[in-house]
């Protein structure tokens, strides 16, 4: 090892990188091929909002000028839609960064952020790379998301809890029953982070009512994301709804003009575009339907979903299989990462998407 190398801070050091979902454009050129579809990363089938690619290319003129800094028209618009005043918003490089700001803020070395696992994997990253401790609380079976447990791992040195509501990867979901166990047994002194990435495509009814739990609760704090249902994860928006003193403390540690304008733009485009929104909800509900029904012609077990993927259970070697699906073509995600090594996660894609996905699964497994 080279004498620089040695001199990284040792919990640097023990990072393992984040596992980012394989770019067609890459497989294409390992392949030779055209025509790969991507099912691995979550995203949106329908792309954004027309008003948003309209009014990205309406900023292009101003590249050469930096950002607004405090996101002001997206802001009002944000704030909006959801009820809340714009003074409870921070906005992010995606929903990513705003992970990263809360753990430079909160941790010194050897604090310690809880979460259930399996689930987002940047929250390990996010946590190790401030020096702190994780505390992976592992779902119960199948996967559920249990308040206690989770709230059971808190102790005396927890700064931060993060939970993704739905869970990634697995789908699963909390309620408001959940939610107010939460608010009631988390200590006022620990950060509570609903990371609500997936919560526009939630099936439940009793969806929990975080936003207006932000209120009374100081130390709530509520991510969203411009990368999923709205379809602009190239451009990297994201925020949290929060307290407006905890959002005056966060402002001071982030990067001046850390969401460009182009997608400052294309955020406000899209957020006032919510028949879009609807159109990529029902196309992904009928994906995820559609992935089922496929499923269950070919037997194997799934966990129904409350998100834009599904967890689906093939019995055999989830990397070896992904490999082989890859080469046809079809890009989904295997989670032996996860310690689950039998499971692929497939996001619900176009209906051409998921039925060539679910025909070169059913080759892949043996069918004629
Ligand atoms: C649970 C969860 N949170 C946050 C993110 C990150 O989103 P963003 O693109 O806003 O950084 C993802 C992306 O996959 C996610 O699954």
């Amino acid at each position: 090892m080279s004498e620089i190398l040695g001199r990284i801070r040792a919990h640097i050091g023990d990072l393992s990188a984040y596992p980012p979902g394989k770019p067609i454009s890459e497989l294409e050129r390992e392949l030779g091929v055209s025509g790969v579809i991507k099912l691995g990363s979550n995203e949106s089938p329908l792309g954004p909002s027309p008003r948003a690619i309209q009014a990205v290319a309406e900023s292009i003129g101003e590249l050469h000028r930096y950002p607004d800094g405090s996101c002001f028209h997206l802001r009002a618009a944000v704030s909006k839609q959801l009820g809340v005043a714009p003074e409870n918003l921070l906005f992010g490089a995606g929903s990513d960064e705003i992970l990263e700001i809360l753990a430079k803020v909160f941790l010194n070395p050897g604090d310690e952020v809880a979460y259930f696992w399996p689930s987002f994997a940047m929250y390990p990253i996010v946590a190790a790379g401030m020096g702190g401790k994780v505390r992976p609380v592992e779902l119960r079976s199948p996967f559920a998301l249990d308040p206690e447990s989770l709230c059971d791992a808190i102790g005396p040195n927890t700064k931060l809890v993060f939970i993704a509501n739905p869970n990634n990867p697995t789908g699963t979901s909390l309620g408001q029953a959940e939610l107010e166990v939460l608010l009631q047994r988390v200590p006022q002194d620990v950060v509570l982070v609903l990371d609500e990435a997936y919560i526009e495509y939630m099936r439940r009814d009793d969806r929990p009512r975080t936003l207006e739990a932000v209120s009374m609760y100081p130390n709530l704090v509520v991510m969203r994301t411009f990368s999923k249902i709205y379809g602009l994860a190239a451009l990297r928006v994201g925020y949290a709804v929060a307290d407006a003193e905890l959002i005056h403390c966060l402002e001071r540690a982030r990067h001046p003009f850390n969401v460009n304008s182009l997608a400052q733009a294309a955020a406000e485009a899209a957020i006032e575009d919510q028949e879009h929104v609807q159109a990529a909800r029902e196309l992904t509900l009928q994906g995820l339907k559609q992935l089922e029904t496929g499923f269950d012609a070919l037997g194997l077990r799934y966990i129904p979903s409350d998100a834009n993927f599904v967890l689906v259970d093939v019995e055999e070697d989830g990397p070896a299989l992904d490999r082989r699906l890859q080469g046809r073509g079809v890009i989904a995600r295997s989670l032996a990462a996860f310690g689950l090594r039998h499971y692929l996660r497939v996001t619900a894609g176009l209906p051409e998407e998921n039925a060539r996905f679910l025909e070169a699964l059913r080759q892949e497994l043996g069918g004629s």
